[in-house]
């Protein structure tokens, strides 16, 4: 058996380093996955709270994904992307048919950083405009147009962002930048950003996008009313809103698309993580008179990989395992054990200061001593987990938690990562 120390070796040598985490040449070397567990090379089983990077939602390896691909892969993998082909329309069909009837025109692309290029692309040319704003804690993808979007973390560029793209203050209510409370506050941050945002852009706002809940950002779950004053900003001002929904959508946060929770439908909606059960795609969906106009426009967006037959396959057995499996009413079930676990350890350990999320998507948030954000008691509970065998994201430098729970866990898959976070909140706290 190949030792993970030797494992590491290889990687030193032939493997690039720039990982979303600090590069490190660290393990652990995964190997396998079923479910919510994963392996590593040395045999050490993980709780994965993470879901990969949070594309295996519905759980490592699903064996009905695994038929769909084997059964594409021997049909037709990939087709040209000038042409349709019979599992993109049926794609694009089924897909329309979970979203409001108005939005019903979709495009796949490969990763959530090609349907945010897209969906922005198809705002520019169907307003004619090219200035675009985001809250301050997004994150819409790593490629260039996106990364401009992309303020909450790995801000570091190796050249000027594109102009045209602002910052609007994010609704983080837990730790107000203006020190307001809400309701009282009646959305100050958003009116305040607004009125900034008009008179930073040339009158050529295009879109504003949003997730609607801002997961990377620290899973900040936005107060009520704040979304629809968004889609009313963008009226105002004949701007379209795009709703990012690579993490929210698909039945995460316990509905089948994030904005339901608020009622707005947007203009633009865009999908992927989860969306091809572990196999890169993506999807942009917009209305007719949107698509129309971007045409007119001379919109052209493709890559040779667009809407392959075997992505589109795979996301259309996804639709299918969300409907068959109730997925929608199981993510509100998972999110509600978890809370319960986390308020029972909230009570116990003084630096959790904040619980917030819906459905399977649950955010911690830790505070020091003082009030302060608790990056370095979150990043020591962190390296316990790992230790541990448990894995979930640290965002915001450390003070907030995020657990992805993936659809196959068990509530006895629960309760154990509760006590190894338990342990590691214990062991922290003595060190930290
Ligand atoms: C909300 C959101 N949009 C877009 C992206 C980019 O997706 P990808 O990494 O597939 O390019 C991410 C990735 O985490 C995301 O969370």
């Amino acid at each position: 058996m190949t030792t993970e120390h030797e494992w590491l070796e290889r990687a030193r040598r032939w493997c690039f380093r720039a990982r979303l985490e600090s590069p490190h040449w660290d393990g652990p070397v995964f190997e396998r996955g079923e479910g919510t567990l994963l392996w590593d090379v040395e045999g050490k089983e993980y709780l994965d709270l993470n879901a990969g990077q949070i594309c295996g939602v519905l759980g490592h390896s699903d064996p009905r994904i695994a038929e769909a691909i084997a059964t594409a892969a021997r049909t037709l993998v990939h087709a040209s992307s000038n042409f349709y082909n019979t599992a993109e329309i049926e794609l694009a069909e089924r897909l329309g048919m979970t979203l409001p009837s108005s939005l019903h025109r979709a495009f796949f692309g490969l990763s959530g950083s090609d349907a945010t290029e897209a969906a922005m692309g198809i705002a520019k040319a169907a307003t004619g405009r090219y200035e675009i704003a985001s809250p301050h804690v997004s994150f819409h993808g790593f490629s260039e147009q996106p990364r401009a979007l992309s303020f909450a973390i790995w801000g570091e560029r190796h050249s000027p962002p594109a102009p045209g793209n602002f910052a609007l203050m994010a609704p983080y209510c837990f730790r107000c930048p203006i020190r307001h409370t809400y309701p009282e506050c009646e959305l100050a941050c958003l009116d305040g950003s607004l009125e900034v945002l008009d008179t930073e852009t040339g009158g050529s706002l295009a879109a504003i996008i949003t997730e609607p809940l801002p997961s990377a950002g620290g899973v900040i779950v936005p107060p009520e009313g704040w979304l629809a004053r968004v889609r009313d900003a963008c009226r105002e001002r004949d701007a379209l809103l795009i709703l990012d929904e690579s993490q929210t959508g698909l039945a995460k946060l316990g509905t089948m698309w994030g904005f339901e929770h608020d009622g707005v439908a947007p203009d633009i909606v865009t999908v992927s993580k989860h969306f091809g059960g572990g196999i890169p795609i993506s999807a942009v969906v917009t209305t007719d008179e949107i698509e129309q106009r971007a045409i007119e426009q001379g919109f052209v967006y493709a890559h040779s990989h667009s809407a392959d037959p075997l992505a589109c396959t795979a996301a259309l057995v996804t639709l299918d395992v969300i409907e068959k499996d109730g997925l929608v009413v199981r993510s509100e079930e998972l999110g509600r054990y978890w809370r319960s676990h986390m308020e029972r350890l909230a009570a116990e350990h003084s630096c959790i200061v904040d619980l917030r999320g819906r459905g399977v998507l649950q955010g911690v948030e830790l505070g020091a001593s003082d009030g302060s954000p608790g990056g370095e008691i979150g990043k020591a509970v962190g390296r316990h987990c790992l230790d541990a065998g448990l894995l979930f994201s640290v965002r915001r430098a450390g003070s907030v938690f995020r657990f992805t729970i993936p659809f196959s866990t068990t509530e006895q898959q629960l309760d154990a990562a509760a006590e190894i976070l338990d342990s590691a909140l214990v062991q922290a706290a003595a060190t930290v």
